[in-house]
């Protein structure tokens, strides 16, 4: 492991972060800079323009070059398109900070496997943002999913992320649809509760609808529906077990609230100061595993 040198335990460690976008402005940034475990230290993103009046807000160095970034922190915070992730989290690695990983890892199975290696190579630990899984419910539930003796399953995630909204214009969610954009959250959890996914078959459109037959280790089934266009007064993220127990339901529409990402930045801080985390690009890993089969199946 490349160990973290230099971050003081009764400091609060030096974020920077990677993009000024809907997500880096309305969630990282006062998430990183409000503490106690962390501060946002430095912001930087391919326009400057865009990184200063979050630098201005919280007070942190704006950072003109990725690389005076790493250098103005103790851990990396990515959030920008996957293409971009899998070409600057190396440069973090190499210089060995700690990372969070935004979803999708890459932008395809290759790309994802390349940064694997990069940062298995490097030493340095990650945490992946698959944000549910930083809420009490959700770590309870697939806690309980574990003995449930789960037969078959059905989940959703039914957003209209694409049809209006901070996100509606975002050009990577545009070109890769439904999938990558909200696929690894519902799919993760899918693989997480029921037991891992070893067999696809899918039908539909990365635009508009995707229906989604899952066969899990251990024989559990479960079907999943996907689609960011539909127009609802609140999102349907939910996922269902049955079986000889009885029935057992998450609903995550309701999961991302304040709790939920001090949990993620409590960790996030934790994975910075040495303590690996499960959720990591291990994990984000074998989830762009699943989307690759889901892709080759549709
Ligand atoms: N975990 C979750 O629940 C969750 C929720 C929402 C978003 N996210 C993730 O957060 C990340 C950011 O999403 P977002 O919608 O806020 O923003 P985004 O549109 O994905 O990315 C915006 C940022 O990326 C930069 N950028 C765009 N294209 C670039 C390129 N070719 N080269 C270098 N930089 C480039 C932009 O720079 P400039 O504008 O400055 O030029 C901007 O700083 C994504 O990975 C998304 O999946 C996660």
């Amino acid at each position: 492991m490349n160990t973290p040198v230099g971050i003081r335990p009764d400091r609060p460690v030096a974020i920077g972060l990677a993009g000024a976008g809907p997500w880096a402005r309305t969630r990282y940034a006062p998430l990183f800079s409000a503490g106690p475990e962390t501060r946002l230290a430095a912001v930087w993103s391919r326009r400057p323009e865009s990184a200063q009046p979050i630098a201005d807000e919280y007070g942190a160095r704006l950072a003109m070059t990725f690389e005076e970034l790493v250098d103005s922190c103790d851990a990396v915070v990515m959030c920008v398109p996957p293409t971009v992730q899998t070409e600057l989290a190396p440069v973090a690695a190499a210089a060995g900070r700690a990372l969070l990983l935004e979803k999708p890892l890459a932008q395809s199975l290759p790309e994802a496997e390349r940064l694997a290696r990069v940062i298995a190579d490097s030493g340095v630990l990650t945490m992946f943002a698959l944000t549910f899984r930083f809420a009490a419910n959700v770590r309870r539930f697939i806690t309980s999913a574990k003995g449930f003796g789960t037969i078959g399953g059905r989940g959703c995630m039914l957003t209209g992320s694409q049809l209006a909204g901070p996100y509606a214009q975002s050009a990577w969610r545009l070109d890769e649809g439904v999938l990558l954009n909200e696929g690894p959250h519902i799919i993760d959890l899918a693989d997480a509760a029921l037991g891992s996914i070893v067999r696809v078959q899918a039908h539909g459109r990365g635009d508009g609808w995707i229906g989604l037959l899952f066969e899990h280790e251990g024989g559990a089934v479960s079907d999943v529906s996907l689609s960011n266009r539909v127009s609802l007064d609140l999102n349907q993220i939910e996922l269902q077990l049955f079986g000889p127990a009885g029935a057992l339901r998450l609903d995550v529409v309701d999961a991302l609230g304040t709790a939920t990402f001090a949990t993620l930045r409590r960790d996030f801080a934790a994975v910075a100061r040495g303590t690996p985390h499960p959720i990591d690009i291990r994990r984000a890993l074998h989830v762009q595993k699943l989307l690759d089969m889901v892709e080759r199946a549709l």
